[in-house]
């Protein structure tokens, strides 16, 4: 018999400020309802200017580790398309900052949104080579494009961090998959660019197109059927998308997409993304975090899982909570890491936009701003240093 491997926990983490999407249609001229309803996002998270992919990812990190210890953890995956450095991996920063051992493997991964899910599942295969291993994966981006274009209505930030075990508590993965890839220029962020180069609404397209096409692959490879399914999780750069996404699947198994269909299969996945916003890697797994907080008891059915990463690599797959998984929820305190945001105006948000790192090796003190867990405490001999609370 083959030992059940998935995730024995999940913990979620998000940025300092909030930005209501009234701010942004205030300076753009537009009716909020085009962001409100036509994009299904209320806000996005803002970072402070202490903060980073690697304070993000070491806050919802050092929760799993609290509740469960560093005992078995020899693998850091840490997905990310906010990359801080070309060539040494964010994973190491945290591996540091939440205290693992020396005797750990630490890598960064890099493809667009989908880097979470293919983490995920890297680290099933090692767990399933050794059974006594855990495996942390880390998802963890800032969303940013060009400011006053189409694409700053769908910013955000936050990190997922999911302990990866053997018989877990959370939820099971399952091991059918359904796969695509296709070269597309959609999105994408070239070496010299702080803010990607988009396409939106190839990028639409192209999530759709990858919709069908990885689940026909998983349908051939024998995957359960859509009314197998007790939920549906998309990537949601948008919650509206996930909207589409499921109208798309529906149509192509011949099933009418009803406003009462769609809310009863996505509704409880959105809630954390309309207020977060895009966070990129995270995405996809903040929306099973608001799935769990916000659903009845889920054990025993399978949820449908679908990463997109633009360029394009997605991934159809599932996974199926165990018995028990809703005494190792940590809902209150992901609601208030939503809810306790500190709301600022569009014109704080664009000083913040204004704020960049020294780009020429300046060494540069940073005050607190943020009042997480870890933060970036100053940039000195071109070297990102960040302190835990008790050094500020
Ligand atoms: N009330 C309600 N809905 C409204 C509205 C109003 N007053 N005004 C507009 N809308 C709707 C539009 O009909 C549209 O809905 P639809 O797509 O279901 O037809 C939606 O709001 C967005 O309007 P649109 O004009 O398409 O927005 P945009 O041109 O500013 O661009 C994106 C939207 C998503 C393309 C843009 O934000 C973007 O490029 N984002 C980054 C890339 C991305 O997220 N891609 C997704 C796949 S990875």
């Amino acid at each position: 018999m083959t030992v059940p491997i998935g995730i024995h926990d999940i913990a979620l983490a998000t940025g300092h400020y909030a930005m209501d999407l009234a701010e942004l249609a205030r300076h753009n001229g537009v009716d909020v309802n085009k962001y409100y309803i036509g994009l299904g996002q209320t806000s996005q998270t803002v970072t402070a200017t202490d903060e980073d992919i690697v304070t993000m990812a070491a806050t919802a990190a050092r929760q799993i580790v609290a509740r469960h210890g560093v005992d078995g953890i020899r693998t850091v995956l840490f997905a990310t398309e906010t990359g801080i450095d070309q060539s040494k991996s964010a994973a190491v920063y945290v591996q540091d900052l939440i205290g693992l051992p020396a005797a750990t493997r630490s890598v960064e991964l890099k493809q667009a949104c989908y880097g979470g899910a293919s983490a995920l599942q890297l680290a099933a295969g090692i767990v399933a080579r050794d059974p006594e291993q855990r495996v942390l994966v880390i998802a963890s981006d800032i969303a940013t494009y060009d400011l006053d274009s189409g694409g700053e209505a769908t910013q955000g930030a936050a990190a997922v961090a999911m302990l990866v075990s053997a018989d877990p508590e959370i939820a099971v993965l399952d091991e059918t998959v359904g796969l695509y890839t296709a070269n597309v220029q959609d999105f994408w962020r070239p070496n010299y660019r702080s803010t990607p180069l988009v396409d939106g609404k190839l990028s639409i397209g192209a999530y759709l197109e990858a919709v069908e096409q990885a689940w026909k692959d998983y349908e051939a490879r024998g995957g359960s059927g859509v009314g197998d399914f007790a939920g549906f999780c998309y990537h949601q750069p948008f919650t509206k998308m996930a909207h589409k996404a499921h109208t798309r699947l529906l149509e192509l198994k011949g099933i009418e997409a009803t406003a009462a269909r769609l809310h009863a299969d996505l509704a409880p996945t959105t809630i954390y993304n309309r207020a977060i916003g895009n966070s990129y890697t995270a995405s996809l797994f903040v929306g099973f975090v608001s799935l769990l907080d916000h659903s009845d008891d889920l054990a025993g059915r399978s949820v449908a899982m679908f990463s997109y990463g633009s360029g394009c690599v997605a991934e159809l797959f599932s996974v199926t909570p165990v018995s028990g998984y809703r005494e190792h929820l940590r809902t209150a305190g992901n609601r208030a890491s939503i809810a306790d945001r500190e709301p600022i105006s569009y014109e704080r948000y664009r000083a913040l936009r204004d704020f960049a790192l020294p780009q020429d090796g300046t060494d540069l003190a940073l005050a607190v701003a943020s009042r997480g867990p870890f933060r970036l405490s100053s940039v000195s001999g071109h070297s990102r240093i960040y302190g835990a609370a008790h050094t500020r």
